[in-house]
């Protein structure tokens, strides 16, 4: 299944590297892929929609094998805690800072916080299936973040962590 809604040259042709893979990417692959591409904000133009009231998955493509969104945050707007449920995930900022936080899991299967980590434009990050992490835009009131993700395969049903659970199971979104 393909579902393309519409890019320009740079955006094209990142899809139509990533159209060729009949097998899931791993990390580094996925990652020099973006990377070669170049993606700028500017090529991401018709992808960037923000929503006021929580951060936004703009769909840009999507095949079997690999799927590629645009996401907007306002200062602010934060994903739930979350892993990515058996795929790959490259992201790449395109414009403001991106901010992280990773968990670990205690022995009793808890989570705790790890990390912070920031994010700046231009900058590549892969998380692994495994990796449960919180992404968002932690930043002063006029501080917009856009970041390109690409899965691989397709992000279906990641698990969702909610805090206000002592002991924490998986939510499938
Ligand atoms: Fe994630």
């Amino acid at each position: 299944m393909q579902n393309e809604l519409g890019t320009d040259d740079t955006m094209s042709k990142l899809c139509s590297a990533l159209r060729c893979y009949s097998r899931p990417l791993g990390a580094e692959q996925l990652k020099a892929i973006v990377g070669d591409a170049c993606i700028q904000l500017h090529d991401a133009g018709r992808y960037i929609q923000f929503d006021d009231t929580q951060y936004a998955r703009n769909p840009v493509m999507s095949t079997s094998q690999v799927e590629v969104l645009v996401l907007c945050w306002r200062p602010g707007q934060i994903s739930p805690i979350h892993d990515h449920a058996g795929s790959t995930c490259v992201v790449q900022v395109l414009t403001g800072t991106a901010n992280e936080i990773t968990y670990t899991r205690t022995a009793k299967g808890l989570l705790i916080p790890l990390e912070t980590r920031s994010y700046p434009t231009r900058a590549l990050i892969a998380s692994n299936d495994t990796d449960t992490h919180q992404l968002g835009n932690i930043n002063p009131a006029d501080s917009d973040l856009v970041t390109l993700h690409c899965y691989s395969p397709p992000l279906v049903q990641m698990h969702r962590f909610p805090l206000s659970q002592t002991v924490l199971r998986p939510l499938l979104s």
